[in-house]
């Protein structure tokens, strides 16, 4: 049984202040969760906050990128180490707004995810099609290409921390979920092209998470599916009322099926 995830992305929203004040209300929401993982990416500038205010909760913090060197003449950007430095344990990779806005290639999400495995940090791969692709019949082949760059070279046993989003990017921020079958559909490439690169074993052990326009009202119908591991949640996890009832109403649905 794959422990589901449920993952704020906060973007480019929120100063420290603000994030301690979101944690202040949200952490009691949710401290009594254990069924699921709860993790929280804020924008760089709030990251050490988080990680200070969450210390020694049930909810962990993560980057939403860094560069695969951990030292250099990089201006504007955080290294591995530079993270492991702040106890900072997970980071998000080649989510969709960095490959379109900061020209990030599969490559550079490959380097990123071997720096990351050799850092000790549990990496969230971000994959997904744009409604072109799609449009034209090629999802599989995105997704395919996608996966089979990120997991270039890595070791079936150094794979464990690995988690994946699929975040189609026709759904982020529009308000258009995906339908829980097309979700299904992908994460079966996905997980099919897990296994072809890390074995049969690896690949039903992986989480893979949806993402894309999730909301309080739509997670139950997601989270029914049995390939979804959990959700990657954008503009509705800024409100901590909100990304508690994401989690809650996300809970008794994965109980049942594990049942
Ligand atoms: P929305 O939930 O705002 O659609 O964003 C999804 C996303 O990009 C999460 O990484």
């Amino acid at each position: 049984m794959r422990k589901p995830v449920i993952a704020a992305n906060w973007k480019m929203y929120k100063t420290p202040t603000e994030s301690v004040a979101f944690l202040h209300e949200f952490l009691p929401l949710v401290k009594a969760c254990c069924d699921l993982e709860i993790a929280i990416y804020p924008t760089m500038s709030s990251l050490a906050s988080v990680i200070e205010a969450v210390k020694g909760t049930n909810v962990s913090a993560g980057a939403q990128t860094m560069h695969w060197l951990n030292e250099g003449p990089y201006t504007g950007q955080t290294s591995p180490t530079m993270l492991a430095s702040i106890n900072c344990d997970h980071v998000l990779l080649g989510h969709s707004e960095r490959r379109i806005y900061a020209h990030e290639t599969d490559d550079m999400v490959n380097w990123k995810l071997k720096a990351a495995l050799a850092q000790g940090l549990v990496p969230m791969v971000c994959v997904g099609e744009t409604a072109e692709k799609r449009d034209s019949g090629l999802t599989e082949a995105v997704l395919r290409w996608q996966i089979s760059c990120a997991l270039n070279s890595i070791r079936p046993q150094d794979a464990a921390p690995i988690i994946i989003a699929y975040e189609p990017v026709w759904a982020i921020g529009t308000g258009s979920v995906a339908r829980p079958d097309q979700i299904a559909d992908a994460h079966r490439i996905i997980r099919r092209e897990i296994a072809g690169r890390l074995g049969k074993h690896a690949a039903s052990e992986m989480r893979i998470l949806y993402g894309g326009s999730v909301k309080p009202e739509n997670i139950a119908r997601l989270m029914a599916e049995p390939e979804i591991d959990g959700a990657l949640v954008g503009g509705a996890s800024l409100d901590p009322h909100s990304l508690a009832s994401i989690i809650e109403n996300a809970l008794p649905v994965k109980r049942a099926i594990s049942l």
